[in-house]
């Protein structure tokens, strides 16, 4: 089969995750960086036959213990990932999309770029304008669901012209790969539409809870829910575990501010959710982070 390195650009369109009748093909991935979704996006292009690689250089132990545990290959140098990888898959924290993009076009890369990032369409578009000056080809990605270890539990949303050729490379794992007919843009749209309301109700209980709690009548609320709102005790309950992920939420919840302004929509939800998961980022990636009443503490004024 011909070599992917050494494809002239116009052929991109027919080679990109066609396989050569006869012949088997396995698809050569670049992945930064491999965090919890990361980690189990790239093990499940692996158990789709890919070759998954990625690069330590500078990542944390549990970057390198979760690239390992994935079947991930570390090529050492982001060069030799820029070089080697025919597809390359971004999955970081929503702020840093754009700065990861950055470094990959500084190197040259030339083919296909999947942003799969918590981001405004409006962001996915300009990061598309910088990848592209270098020749490759954006495709949106949006991520719904908990890191995939089985069948059901995420999907990755792509959208874009080179949308099926990526969706050909990535798929046949666990998570499952789906194709939206919309240009670049839409399927982080739909990731925003979609964390708006997970994300900014989970925002709004922990302010409901912290403002009953300022005003004297925390205990008569929860029990008026018992009565009336038995779903939110329960919820509120697992608040912890947004705790843990308010850091990388902030940047997430601006961004799904940008996409409201952009549709002409009001900002403000994603906004206060942005300020609420702002007063929450010292529960970092921490188990011991509280729900309910304990957490909603820290959402006052001098707490
Ligand atoms: N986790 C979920 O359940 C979930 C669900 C749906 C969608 N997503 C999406 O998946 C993306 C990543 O989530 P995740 O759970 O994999 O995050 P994560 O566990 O926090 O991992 C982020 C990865 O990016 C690296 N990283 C951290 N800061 C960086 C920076 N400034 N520049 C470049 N790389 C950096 C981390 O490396 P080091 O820590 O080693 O430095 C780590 O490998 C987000 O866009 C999120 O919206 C996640």
């Amino acid at each position: 089969m011909a070599d992917p390195m050494n494809m002239p650009p116009d052929d991109e369109l027919r080679w990109y995750g066609t396989p050569t009748p006869g012949e088997p093909t396995r698809s050569q991935i670049g992945l930064v960086h491999p965090g919890q979704m990361g980690a189990a996006v790239g093990a499940s292009a692996v158990a789709g036959g890919a070759r998954v690689m990625w690069v330590s250089d500078g990542r944390s132990a549990a970057s390198v213990a979760r690239a390992e545990a994935a079947g991930l290959e570390d090529v050492g140098w982001m060069n030799a990932l820029v070089n080697r990888s025919e597809l390359m898959l971004s999955v970081c924290p929503p702020g840093a999309a754009e700065e990861v993009a950055e470094e990959i076009t500084n190197l040259g890369f030339n083919r296909i770029y999947v942003d799969a990032n918590a981001i405004a369409p409006a962001t996915v578009r300009r990061i598309a304008e910088r990848v592209e000056e270098t020749g490759a080809h954006l495709v949106d990605g949006g991520i719904i669901g908990a890191p995939p270890q089985q069948p059901g539990d995420a999907r990755l949303y792509l959208s874009g012209e080179f949308a099926p050729a990526a969706a050909r490379m990535l798929a046949g794992g666990p998570l499952e790969v789906i194709v939206i007919d919309g240009p670049v843009g839409a399927a982080s749209a739909l990731k925003q539409a979609y964390g708006a309301w997970t994300k900014g109700t989970s925002a709004l209980l922990a302010s409901v809870e912290a403002l009953a709690l300022a005003e004297g009548v925390h205990g008569v609320l929860v029990a008026e829910w018992a009565r009336s709102q038995p779903a939110l005790a329960a919820r509120s309950a697992h608040l912890n575990e947004a705790a843990q992920k308010a850091w990388r939420w902030i940047a997430e919840m601006e961004e799904g501010a940008a996409t409201f302004a952009g549709a002409g929509l009001p900002p403000g939800f994603s906004e206060a959710a942005a300020e609420v998961y702002t007063r929450l980022q010292r529960f970092k990636d921490d188990p011991d982070a509280p729900s309910g009443a304990a957490l909603a503490h820290y959402l006052l004024p001098g707490e």
